[in-house]
């Protein structure tokens, strides 16, 4: 297929076919034209993984370490090597696009997405843009960069506006998406919910027609984020190719007529058509036209790779002579906290998968350990948001209409007692307008006060042997849970006897108009030891030679449609955190989580590290760094505040239709904190290394006009052992112009250096990296012809210094 035959297709389909192309069929489909032989294609989410067409419990895939995790490991070939292998998983799903990477920056410290988006900074987050999208297409799998442009928060997302100005927008926005299409030749562009300066984004002709496609040359589809389209002529108009999801609400009938009325020109319907075409073409689906059925594909290559991803994303905050621990001299070791049995692999929202296994801290250290060594676990205290899921299994049976009447339509069982429906629901199970009832037995574990939790997207009342418990039915009101499209959990305490068996029964309706696409409902139990108990990881603690601590946030408390409240650990977490170690000083603190928390505990703390997310293989992952096997290869791709102080203008929560105001301009992330020293933790680029490096030797090799820039330094492992060191190169322009911008990261290299080697680092910056946008000029030029160049191992720890004059 060539641009001719796609000419071919165009020239032999009605207006409605063409305008066919531009909307979705379905959740996850496109329409097929069967006349022609133009096959439908289908999208997947997501970012750490491949999830198929069901949004919970569906075919099981593969789990990535979240995009901030493989942001910290500062490594373009591994970050290729993910996008191939989900490249892969996406094709075991049967589908031909991935809607996936999410390049918006980390301006909002609490931006529920954080752990979804690569960094602070647009270079760092360019380069992990282009080898993701790189690894993903070279499988013939179209990537999705997402989401054009200026989600940075998630409260109100759909109705914010982010007034962001131009030179802000081409120095720190735009760019991941600019060197997506033109160093990546992504396939597709997903728009964002939001309006940038008041126009939405799904219908703003500035960014999709005049800098996406007219200035960046990008030539694929341009799709709606999901229920993202606004109107049926100014989207089209705009540059919107795609309306999703499907079946349509603006396109179809709607657009044709307004063709026909002369609102919208043919030939720009035709234009979009045949992108839709391009992108089936690409994708080889025109050779393979039946998308095969879902299959989990659960390679060996992809959970070696996810192991290794992990532990070089991992980041070494903190080390005082503790790590890597020597397993020689391990008797006892307890690996306490609410993350050590049940791993944090993703966050939440549309990230979330059904991952093919996860490997627990507790499991990985005894499968490391081996038989000889006591491994013990303590809960310490529980991270949970929302009540525990049941683990019994739950008989389910589907009603079409609202009145659960008559026979099911449908009867399975389950083992899970949350149920989220974005889209289909089952065979036969009508999406728009169906309940369902759940049946399960409870028997007690324990005698006491245990909890009962309830919450949905639609209706729901919990009866407990035939008795009313909870309803969520007569005064249903929406919270903030399921994409803002739940209610909150509903509670109340019962006492249980132990050994005794409880009949619970859920009845559940997802209509009445009260919820939009997303349908969900979820009831657990939370028994009196599911709180965990303080005192007995103390003890634990007190006798171990070896604490391993694994605290923090998950995929409820991180997650899409909602901005976290504050960097606290959530529950009582700290409060375990200093019992423990003051039981023993020794103890390794482990964090989960996508952005940055507060650590009041730090100073007490010997060694602490950040595993992020690291998806299903999350316990290998760190007990590879733990015991050493592994360099904790990563450095922060994100800087670590002391406080919320002076960031209230970014973390600030907006009301319905509010505007979001960039009024820090270019100074996000450590160019803010530049200028606040004193509220760093830790500095964007911070990770230590059981590697110890010396650097020395900066010289610049050469400045071209053209090519750039080309700088040596000189690095040397003085340590004893080896170790990934990420060298990092800043400029920072100099000169009287009051419009200098602040210091920013121009080039990295990552290099193992073994114990008592050393190495000539070769760093190229781009000729771009030496301009800065002029609204005067309309276009990138020099403010200055000075500038510093800056070598070192974080943004806060410079090791060497040049002067160039580049005039
Ligand atoms: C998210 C997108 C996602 C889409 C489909 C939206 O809510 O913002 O990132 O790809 O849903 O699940």
């Amino acid at each position: 297929m060539n641009d001719r035959r796609i000419d071919d297709l165009l020239d032999a389909m009605t207006l409605e076919e063409q305008v066919s192309l531009l909307s979705g069929a379905s959740f996850w489909r496109t329409n097929a034209i069967e006349r022609l032989a133009i096959p439908s294609i289908k999208v997947t989410d997501g970012p750490n993984g491949a999830r198929g067409e069901n949004f919970s419990g569906g075919i099981t895939s593969a789990a990535f370490p979240a995009a901030i995790s493989l942001a910290a490991s500062w490594d373009v070939d591994m970050v290729r090597a993910v996008g191939m292998a989900l490249a892969q998983e996406a094709k075991s799903k049967g589908a031909q696009v991935l809607l996936a990477p999410t390049v918006n920056m980390h301006r909002n410290v609490l931006n529920g997405r954080n752990f979804e988006c690569f960094s602070e900074d647009p270079h760092l987050a360019s380069e992990m843009a282009v080898a993701y999208i790189n690894g993903v297409q070279s499988e013939g799998i179209a990537a999705t960069v997402k989401h054009f442009i200026g989600n940075e928060t998630e409260v109100e997302r759909r109705t914010i506006s982010s007034e962001i100005n131009e030179r802000t927008l081409r120095e720190v926005y735009l760019p991941p998406f600019e060197a997506a299409v033109k160093r990546a030749g992504v396939w597709c562009v997903m728009t964002a919910y939001n309006y940038l300066n008041g126009v939405h984004c799904a219908e703003n002709p500035w960014l999709l027609n005049s800098v996406l496609r007219e200035e960046w040359g990008f030539d694929g589809v341009v799709m709606s984020d999901w229920t993202a389209t606004h109107s049926t002529v100014e989207a089209l108009v705009a540059g919107l190719d795609l309306e999703m999801p499907g079946p349509t609400v603006h396109r179809g009938a709607k657009l044709v007529e307004a063709t026909r009325h002369g609102k919208v020109d043919p030939a720009a319907i035709r234009q979009a058509a045949g992108r839709v075409l391009r992108l089936i073409e690409r994708t080889g689906c025109f050779e393979t036209p039946q998308p095969a059925g879902e299959r989990a594909d659960n390679r060996p290559e992809h959970r070696a790779l996810i192991r290794c991803a992990g532990a070089k994303g991992a980041v070494l905050l903190k080390n005082e002579n503790i790590l890597p621990l020597k397993p020689e001299t391990l008797k006892r070791v307890a690996v306490i906290g609410p993350h050590a049995a049940t791993p944090a692999m993703f966050g939440g929202g549309s990230a979330r998968i059904n991952a093919h296994y996860q490997v627990s801290p507790l499991e990985a250290m005894r499968a490391a350990l081996g038989p000889d060594v006591v491994i013990e676990h303590a809960l310490g205290c529980s991270v949970d948001r929302y009540y525990p899921l049941l683990t019994t299994s739950v008989a389910v049976d589907f009603f079409n209409g609202s009145t659960r009447q008559g026979a099911p339509i449908l009867s399975k069982t389950t083992d899970t007692s949350e149920f989220r429906w974005f889209g289909p629901v089952e065979d036969g199970v009508d999406q728009n307008c169906f309940s369902a009832r759940f049946s399960t037995t409870y028997v007690a574990q324990e005698a006491g006060i245990h909890g009962f939790g309830l919450m949905s997207a639609g209706t729901s009342r919990l009866y407990l042997d035939g008795e009313l418990l909870l309803d969520a039915w007569s005064g249903w009101k929406r919270g903030e849970s399921y994409f803002g499209h739940g209610s909150d959990e509903i509670h109340a305490d019962v006492h249980l006897t132990k050994g005794q068996s409880y009949r619970l029964m859920i009845e559940y309706a997802c209509g009445d108009g009260l919820t939009t696409t997303l349908k969900a409902v979820r009831f657990g139990i939370r028994a009196p030891s599911a709180a965990g108990s303080i005192s007995e990881a103390v003890q634990l603690a007190a006798q171990s030679d070896a604490v391993i601590l694994v605290v923090g946030l998950n995929e409820d408390w991180e997650t899409e449609a909602e901005d976290r409240r504050g960097i606290e650990l959530p529950g009582s977490q700290n409060a375990l955190i200093e019992a423990v170690l003051k039981a023993n000083p020794r103890a390794i603190v482990t964090l989960q989580s996508g952005s940055p928390l507060a650590m009041p505990w730090l100073e007490r703390a010997l060694a602490v590290l950040q595993l992020w997310y690291p998806g299903q293989e999350c316990g290998n992952a760190l007990a590879d760094v733990l015991l050493g096997n592994s360099e904790p290869g990563g450095r922060l791709p994100i800087t670590y505040p002391l406080s919320l102080g002076g960031l209230e203008n970014v973390t600030k929560r907006h009301e319905k239709h509010g505007k979001v105001a960039y009024d820090e301009g270019l100074f996000i992330g450590y160019r803010h904190f530049d200028r606040h020293p004193n509220n760093v933790l830790f500095p964007f680029g911070h990770g230590l290394s059981y590697g110890n490096f010396e650097y020395r030797d900066l010289t610049i090799d050469q400045w071209h006009p053209d090519a750039g820039l080309s700088v040596f330094v000189t690095i040397a492992n003085t340590g004893d052992k080896a170790g990934d060191e990420v060298i990092q190169l800043y400029v920072q322009p100099v000169g009287p112009a009051i419009d200098l911008p602040p210091k920013s990261l121009a080039s990295f290299e990552r290099q193992l250096l073994s114990p008592g080697e050393e190495k000539i680092i070769s760093l190229t910056v781009d000729k771009s990296r030496f301009k800065n946008w002029s609204s005067e000029h309309n276009g990138f030029t020099h403010l200055t012809k000075t500038f510093d160049i800056l070598v070192g191992r974080s943004a806060g720890d410079i090791r060497l210094a040049r002067r160039l004059n580049i005039d």
